[in-house]
Formats: structure tokens, sequence, C-alpha cells
């Protein structure tokens, strides 16, 4: 696998990473990850739109102009000869002795890196998957994409040792914000779509984005709301989204079976309108 790494393409074995790197010492840095399909990759606007935000948000400065990133990302893709992928994009404040304090004029360090896609099974997709549910243990800024994901990763894992696919994170008033690297939805009685709002409680998923205007072409309702674990288990479906797995319905939230545990009506209208999107 070929990787790029603050100016030159080389293989990801390649120790190209300095020890003093922020990301390393403070994970002072944000990240996006991208989809691609048949070779192309998907939404990259949209995505660079949010990695501006979190660039931003952190006052670190763009490691190069857009035009040039779409470049190094596609150049990125195509050395390594995959065809469905997902890219990961990382910038870091930059290289500094370890202090605390930060220059605002560090250089920051850009790496992107390309691996195959390993997209839901067949099973997954039709039989829907388990969640489970736990504190969101997170700092107040989840709407910023950092590389700082230690929570977010032991929620995942905590959840696989349970036998689940995802950890959806509940707030103190008991609503669930989002999944560990995923947004959350369900479809409630009266039929409509509810997810939480945007805020900074939760990363504006590019799935997200892309699913409610899919909802707003398929006439289908939404709200956008915080719901509860036990809203979630009374609901008529429940569904989550990122960039690597799409649509995935979800059958069983903490062992309680949502409606007859096969994935809803809405969900699959919503998952063929997003798949025509993306064609
Ligand atoms: N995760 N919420 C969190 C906390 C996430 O980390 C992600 C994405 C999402 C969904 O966002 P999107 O639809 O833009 O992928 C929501 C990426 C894929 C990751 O960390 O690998």
């Amino acid at each position: 696998r070929i990787a790029y790494v603050n100016g030159a393409y080389s293989s990801v074995l390649t120790p190209a990473i300095r020890i003093e790197d922020r990301g390393y010492q403070f994970a002072d840095g944000v990240y996006e990850v991208l989809k691609v399909s048949g070779g192309g990759v998907r939404h990259i606007d949209r995505h660079l739109d949010r990695l501006g935000r979190s660039l931003a948000a952190l006052g670190m400065r763009w490691p190069m102009g857009r035009g040039p990133l779409t470049q190094v990302v596609r150049r990125t893709v195509a050395l390594n000869s995959l065809r469905d992928a997902l890219v990961y994009i990382q910038v870091t404040r930059g290289v500094a002795a370890r202090n605390h304090l930060f220059d605002a004029n560090l250089k920051p360090s850009l790496v992107v890196t390309v691996r195959s896609l390993k997209l839901p099974s067949a099973r997954e997709r039709d039989e829907g998957v388990k969640v489970v549910t736990m504190p969101d243990e997170r700092w107040t800024h989840c709407h910023i994409k950092s590389i700082s994901l230690l929570p977010n990763s032991l929620a995942r894992q905590r959840a696989a040792d349970e036998g689940a696919r995802e950890a959806w994170l509940v707030d103190r008033d008991g609503f669930v914000t989002e999944g560990s690297s995923s947004n959350a939805y369900i479809v409630d009685e009266e039929g409509r779509l509810v997810t939480r709002p945007l805020g900074q409680e939760i990363l504006g998923g590019i799935t997200r984005s892309l699913l409610l205007e899919a909802a707003e072409a398929e006439g289908i309702e939404f709200v956008e709301r915080g719901f509860t674990v036990a809203e979630a288990q009374a609901a008529r479906e429940a569904f989550l989204t990122s960039t690597s797995a799409g649509v995935l319905p979800v059958s069983t939230v903490d062992d309680r079976v949502i409606a007859n545990g096969r994935p809803g009506s809405i969900t699959r209208r919503l998952t063929d309108r997003l798949q025509r999107l993306e064609l």
C-alpha cells in the first residue's frame, strides 16, 4: 500500500512520522474518511468542507489548498489501484518539542492513506445488526472530526465484546447522541424519520446529510430531535449510517428486538434512494 506523507508517496511501512508530531503526542489533529467506489472518490467537496470546519474549529491551517489536496487524494487512490476503498486524510498541527502550548505558525502534517473497503455483509444488510447503548463519555465538541478517538474506540470495543456491531452513545438526559463511528436513526410510531439535530453533541455525517436529502426526495417526513433508548426499542424501524457502512438496519437495541426484527420499509426505501444517488 502506498501512502502520501508530507510531500512524498511511499509504502505505508516506511517510517515517515516524527515522534514529536503533535498528532502523536496530543492527538492534536483532525481527519476525514471518504469512500471510493468504482475508482471514483465520492462527495469529496462535502468532505473537504467538513475538513475545513474541523480545522477552523481548532485554529489549524490547511496543509495545502483544496485543489492540490484533491489531486493528492486522487493520486493516492490511483497508486493503490483500488476500485472500492476508503480514503483516510489526517491533518495534525505539526511538529514541535512537546509542550501543551503551541505556536500558531506550525506547519501542519498531512497523511493520506487508502485501504480496501469491507462492505457490510449481505446478512447484516438483510437481517440488521445489533447495537448496545452506553453512556456518551466524549467531550463537548463532537462536531469536530478530531483524531482524539479513545472514548469512541473503547465504546466500539465494548460493543464488539458484547456481540454488537455498534455502540449507541447516550447523553446524561437519556437521549441517544450517535454511534461510536456512525449516526443513529429511528422511525417513530407516526412513520416519521427521527435523528438527533446537528450540534456539538454529534458529528454531522456526510451520509446523514445525503440521507436527509434522500428522505426529502422520497417524501418521507423527518424530524431532527433526540430520541431515548426506550423510544428506540419501541420504534418501528432503526438504522445507522456512515461512509463505510452506508445505511445499515438495526435489528436489536440492548437485546430488545425492533419491531419484527427485519429491516423496515422506510429503511429500505432510503437505502435504495441513496444507492441511486451514489451512481
Ligand atoms: N466515522 N459519527 C461519528 C462519531 C463518526 O466517527 C462518523 C464517521 C459518523 C458518520 O459520518 P460520515 O457519514 O461522514 O461517515 C458519525 C468515520 C467513517 C470513521 O471514523 O471511520
